[in-house]
């Protein structure tokens, strides 16, 4: 028989052996769960950084993962993504590349049209000065012999009216002539005192007229760029601070501030309210001027001078306040006194001798006829001639040299002014 004892063992055995099983089975799937979490967590991870590097702009990035469970969908899913967007910006890239192009186009266009404007008016110009000159010698004419005749205010207000006309022209094909690119710049150094006394005797009679103040403060600095550039700048921007000044006065200073000059027209005026100030550096802009009084000038000085002051690549300034006053400032770059070299001596004016014969070649026939009405007030013996060969023929059948010779350039024949006189 089998004694309680030897039950009892057996059982405690049995016992023994399940808790150790049990044991091996907790221990075993415990090790398992713990790998498997950390692979999930590392995947995830992954998943993560992904995400990361696509949100900063990286949309090459993409998951690596096995593809199986629900992480392998997840990272499945977040390249999907990422390929749309990728795509998608592929083809906002390509959209933003051809309006750029489209519009660059564009503007190429406008810009060349606009060019070959401006060629055609300076082009056309030439033809356009003729007759408008000729109109102001026959108006001369017309007036030197209408002394002291009820005619006299009827052609006082056509030489007015020619002249302003004159002024008008001029001053637009000025701009035509800075937009069309056929000034050309030529930079030298020069002493900038000079062109202040030359200014100042300029304006010294209007400022006065007005009651202003002129001043110019001495300087002896020498600058480097276009003289004559420089100069039709100051004129006007000195004519418009003496203009819109009512009292007080025009002070022009310069300041060396580094390798640059600073020019500055300074004056007590009306001034120019802030939300103009760009404004008025446009064409025809006239803001003291609002029934468009052609006697208190066009609106085109200051877009002259901001081409001017383009071509030249000097920046101009302007401060102002209401009621109190504007300061106009040009920035040029310092030049060197010893590089000056001294102008050719300017031939003064001489008068002509009365017995003097002159000579006047020009093609167009209106000139030469205002010309001659204009020399036979003056009482000089005139020839005047539509080509070279004509004015050799005639000054042959005269047996006599000319004193003078007035030459248009442009002749025809392709003959020009330079041709006749060596004749
Ligand atoms: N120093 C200044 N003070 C106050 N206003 C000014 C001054 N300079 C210019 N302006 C304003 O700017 C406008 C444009 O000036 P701009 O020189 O271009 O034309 P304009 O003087 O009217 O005519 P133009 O110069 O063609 O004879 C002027 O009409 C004036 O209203
Ligand atoms: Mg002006």
């Amino acid at each position: 028989g089998v004694s309680r004892e030897q039950i009892s063992r057996v059982k405690r055995d049995t016992l023994i052996h399940a808790a150790l099983l049990m044991l091996a089975a907790l221990l075993l799937t415990g090790a398992l769960a713990w790998r498997l979490s950390r692979q999930l967590a590392g995947q995830l991870r992954h998943v993560g950084q992904v995400v990361g590097r696509l949100a900063s702009h990286d949309l090459t990035a993409r998951a690596q993962l096995p593809p199986a469970g629900e992480v392998g969908a997840l990272g499945a899913g977040v390249n999907a993504m990422a390929c749309a967007l990728q795509a998608h910006r592929g083809e906002l890239e390509q959209r933003i590349r051809e309006a750029t192009a489209h519009l660059a186009a564009k503007k190429d266009m406008a810009e060349r049209a606009h060019h070959a404007r401006s060629r055609f008016f300076a082009a056309a110009s030439h033809d356009l000065r003729q007759p408008l000159h000729a109109l102001s010698l026959f108006v001369a004419a017309l007036k030197a012999r209408n002394q002291q005749t009820e005619a006299q205010t009827l052609i006082e207000n056509i030489e007015a009216s020619t002249a302003a006309l004159e002024l008008l022209f001029n001053a637009l094909l000025d701009i035509s002539r800075l937009d069309a690119g056929t000034i050309e710049v030529h930079p030298v150094h020069f002493p900038l005192q000079k062109m202040l006394c030359d200014l100042e005797q300029q304006f010294g009679a209007v400022a006065a007229e007005k009651r202003l103040r002129l001043r110019f403060r001495p300087c002896d600095i020498t600058l480097y760029s276009d003289p004559l550039l420089i100069e039709r700048i100051l004129v006007n921007l000195i004519a418009n601070a003496i203009r819109y000044t009512d009292d007080g006065g025009v002070l022009v200073a310069c300041r060396r501030r580094g390798h640059m000059v600073r020019l500055s027209v300074i004056d007590t005026g009306r001034g120019i309210p802030p939300d103009q100030q760009e404004n008025v550096f446009h064409e025809f802009v006239q803001l003291h001027n609002p029934a468009r009084d052609r006697s208190k000038g066009l609106g085109l000085g200051l877009a002259i001078v901001s081409r001017l002051a383009r071509l030249l690549g000097h920046r101009v300034d302007l401060r102002s306040r209401p009621d109190h006053g504007s300061m106009f400032s040009l920035d040029v770059p310092c030049g060197d006194a010893s590089l000056i070299r001294s102008p050719a001596p300017a031939s003064t004016p001489g008068q002509i001798p009365t017995d003097a014969l002159v000579l006047l070649v020009d093609d167009e026939s209106a000139i030469l006829r205002g010309m001659a009405e204009l020399f036979d007030n003056w009482n000089i013996d005139l020839v005047t001639a539509r080509s070279a060969g004509e004015a050799v023929q005639w000054l042959d059948s005269l047996g006599r040299v000319p004193d003078v010779i007035v030459s248009d350039f442009r002749l025809p024949d392709d003959t020009d002014g330079i041709e006749v006189i060596t004749r």
